[in-house]
């Protein structure tokens, strides 16, 4: 009765995120996470998993002919991994038509925003330039687009009355670090039991 609900990481960064998830979910109440993948070679992300006695891939774009070789060689690995769901965590890389459709539902992501406002890049300057009182985290289904697909939670995070970036982004992402692994839980819950 209790088959482990598999979990694989694609992260590009410093892997924060990837790290909540190892700390506060991996190997607790059957949630495993059997891989983590990057773009990057020298991702920190990369070192977090090994750390953790966790697997990993890297799939650099330099070394496949265009992003969907590149993609299938990715979700090739993942199934090879039994992953019953993968979580973006800071992967900077869209994903093609092709692996969205091959995952559907089975990809999520966080981004430090409450979308569809600030998509993309740097959505915590986005959201102090644009002169916003209150932000937050977004724990989303992929879809082609970029921070697009269906939203699973949101969690609203207040901007500080200084507008300081270093407070702000400290308070963004640690409710990222609590919303992600908590929400990872519920999916695996709603899939195992
Ligand atoms: C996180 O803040 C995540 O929400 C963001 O990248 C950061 C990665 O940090 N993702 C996006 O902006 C996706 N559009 P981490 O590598 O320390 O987890």
């Amino acid at each position: 009765m209790s088959e482990s609900f598999k979990l694989v990481v694609l992260a590009s960064g410093t892997g924060t995120n990837l790290q909540a998830i190892l700390d506060r979910l991996h190997g607790r109440e059957g949630v495993e996470v059997v891989g983590v993948g990057s773009d990057r070679p020298g991702a920190k992300a990369l070192e977090r998993a090994r750390a953790a006695g966790v697997e990993t891939a890297v799939f650099p774009p330099a070394e496949y002919a265009d992003r969907a070789t590149r993609d299938a060689a990715m979700a090739e690995w993942i199934e090879s991994r039994g992953a019953d769901l993968v979580a973006l965590a800071g992967y900077m890389q869209l994903l093609g038509g092709e692996f969205v459709a091959r995952f559907r539902h089975r990809v999520i992501n966080v981004h430090p925003a409450l979308l569809p406002s600030f998509p993309g890049l740097d959505a915590i300057g986005q959201a102090l330039e644009a002169g916003a009182e209150v932000t937050g985290v977004t724990v989303h289904f992929v879809d082609e687009g970029v921070d697009t697909g269906p939203v699973i939670v949101q969690r609203e995070v207040a901007i500080p009355a200084d507008r300081d970036r270093a407070t702000l982004e400290e308070a963004v992402h640690a409710v990222e670090h609590e919303l992600y692994p908590e929400t990872i839980r519920m999916i695996a819950r709603g899939m195992t039991s």
